[in-house]
């Protein structure tokens, strides 16, 4: 046996007992003839003693040992530590292992460079706070397994290799040597799939799936990530939403054990953009955007504007000073807002770069306004309504972290759903699904499909939890005409529906049942459970924002043989370099 416990579950209970222990060497002092180790197991840290008696092999950072010892109380107990009242006074110590220097602290706290980290990310993974968050991950899989099995839903896989279909993000092409000069696209999501086996009969699905897709890489996207993946039939909508919302509760529950109130709140996707500037509104706090055109109608300055929307906040310790207000500025820029419009009022009279527009007594405009005394009123307008309201979500996220709104040991939750079913590009006067193209449009929009398809709502909805977007779904189109007309909608000619889609067409034409379904982002989910911001924290192996591997160095070369065999012809340009 390498080891009779591990280094962590030694505790007081165990003084006097013999123990083996094994582990890695995350410290080491020596102390006159004696040498203390902190020997460290995924279960925890223990410390060592080995007397000046005991003989001993070369020992350094991160060298396996194996030890045998006896537990016993320390004089002086380390409170940061678990087993910090006792140590296991070595009688024999064996060398398993040695190791390189490590090129970075092995400890929660590391000054490590990024990118260190990301190349020795096997020693990364060796760091406590960083291992919490990999078996978080996986019991949340083990949670949500257990509540779908109890609920009656199948696990299945579905192809990773498959089609490739226009819409949603770009795909990862893998050329099919078989078939030379075709590829297939790694799934995005299993979404024809899941829908297939509901029309396979199958009813309740689910799958802890991986999904890829080529596109644009933030601290919350990954090029591949993993949905946990639900399809049901026969579930009414009410019924879909109850079923995630439980699903939800267990799992912060279990893994936080915290309690969530159901019924969610739900907002209208219309809704949210108005009140909160957003699809995904962080709900922690209670601050909405308000519609202030009216309320300074009296001053022309504002009457002129077509619209003008604000943020009122108390801010009696001047939180937003002139370079926090620059700052913000910058912000509302990136949201294509040109300028942010400052009042302040003290309690009689206004203050900030608007001050001089507020022509009529300053009392008064402030009573209509409802301002009390240190309020400050940041403004939008001259700038499209979308433009306005995106900037001031932006800005309302920043006043919940720098006015400290936002309890972090709160978890937020609400659906938002009726979103349109198309956005509209008025350069390429094209549509495009908001959700994807098997989304179904509200009963009463369908008529809108052939005179105004932007205004159509759709059964889509997402599960917003902290200000993330944790999982969408929809309830799907089950009639092959409608789901026909959708495509034609989305500008595909009848040739090329039949190429990409044919197959689920037909397959739409046998007894489709009436079906939805949902996908959380399980690495999202993870990353709201573990309290991080960057995507990477949750993922064992992650890439940068490149997409690159810093580790194995993935996207890399292929052979010529390899090209040949695929008959894929590399031609870079110029700028490449290459041929
Ligand atoms: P959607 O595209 O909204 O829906 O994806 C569902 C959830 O997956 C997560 N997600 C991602 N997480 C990390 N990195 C990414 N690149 C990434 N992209 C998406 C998000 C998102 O809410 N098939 C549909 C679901 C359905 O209709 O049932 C789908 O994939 O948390």
């Amino acid at each position: 046996m390498y080891r009779t416990i591990e280094n962590g579950n030694i505790s007081e209970k165990l003084v006097g007992q013999n123990v083996r222990i094994i582990g890695w060497v995350a410290k080491k002092r020596d102390l006159g003839g004696l040498t203390f180790v902190d020997l460290r197991d995924r279960s925890g840290i223990v410390q060592v003693l080995i007397n000046e008696d005991v003989a001993r092999p070369d020992i350094r950072n991160e060298y396996i040992i194996q030890v045998e010892g006896t537990v016993t109380l320390k004089e002086v107990p380390n409170l940061n530590l678990k087993t910090g009242k006792v140590e296991v006074v070595a009688r024999k110590v064996t060398l398993i292992n040695k190791a390189k220097n490590p090129p970075l602290i092995i400890a929660d706290e590391t000054d490590a460079l990024e990118d260190v980290r990301l190349k020795y990310r096997y020693l990364d993974l060796r760091r406590k706070v960083l291992q919490e968050k990999i078996i978080t991950r996986a019991k949340v899989t083990k949670v949500t397994r257990e509540f779908l099995d109890s609920e009656g839903f199948i696990e299945i896989e579905t192809p990773i290799l498959t089609k490739s279909t226009p819409g949603g993000a770009r795909d990862y092409l893998v050329p099919s040597r078989l078939n030379p000069g075709t590829f297939y696209a790694l799934a995005q999501s299993p979404q024809i799939y899941k829908q297939l086996l509901m029309i396979g009969g199958f009813e309740k699905y689910y799958q802890i799936a991986r999904c890829f897709r080529d596109e644009d890489l933030r601290s919350d996207r990954q090029p591949d990530f993993t949905q946990i993946d639900i399809e049901t039939s026969f579930f009414t909508y009410e019924e879909l939403l109850e079923l995630n919302e439980r699903l939800l509760q267990k799992i912060l529950k279990e893994i936080k054990n915290y309690d969530l109130k159901l019924p969610l709140p739900r907002l209208t996707y219309h809704q949210a953009i108005a009140m909160y500037g957003t699809d995904k509104p962080d709900l922690r706090f209670d601050l909405k955007i308000k519609d202030l055109h009216q309320a300074l109608a009296s001053e022309d300055y504002f009457k002129a504007k077509e619209a003008v929307r604000g943020l009122v906040i108390n801010d009696p310790t001047n939180i937003l000073s002139r370079k926090t207000l620059d700052e913000l500025n910058l912000i509302v820029k990136q949201h294509g807002l040109n300028y942010l419009g400052v009042l302040k009022f003290d309690g009689t009279t206004f203050s900030g770069s608007l001050a001089k527009n507020i022509t009529s007594d300053h009392l008064k405009v402030a009573k209509t306004l409802s301002l009390k005394a240190n309020d400050v009123l940041l403004l939008g307008f001259d700038a499209p309504l979308t433009r306005i309201l995106s900037a001031l979500g932006a800005i309302r996220n920043q006043l919940g972290v720098r006015f400290s709104l936002i309890n972090e040991n709160e978890f937020s939750a609400l659906w938002v759903d009726s979103f349109p079913l198309f956005s509209y590009d008025p350069e390429t006067k094209r549509f495009a699904s908001e959700h994807h193209p098997f989304t179904q449009p509200k009963a009463a929009d369908i008529p809108k499909l052939d005179t105004a398809p932007e205004e159509v709502l759709s059964y889509a909805y997402d599960i917003v939890i902290n200000g993330y977007e944790a999982g969408g779904g929809s309830m799907r189109i089950y009639d092959q005409d409608l789901q026909n007309r959708i495509f034609e909608i989305l500008g595909l000619s009848e040739q090329e529906i039949d190429y990409l889609f044919g197959f689920f067409i037909e397959a739409l034409k046998y007894g489709t049942p009436p079906h939805g379904g949902i996908a959380f982002g399980l690495d999202r989910l993870v990353m709201i459970l573990t309290g991080t911001d960057d995507i990477r924290d949750v993922i064992a192996f992650p890439k940068n924002l490149k997409g690159t591997s810093l580790m194995s160095g993935e996207p890399s070369r292929a052979t010529n043989l390899q090209l040949d065999e695929l008959c894929i012809k590399i031609n870079i340009g110029k700028e490449g370099g290459e041929e």
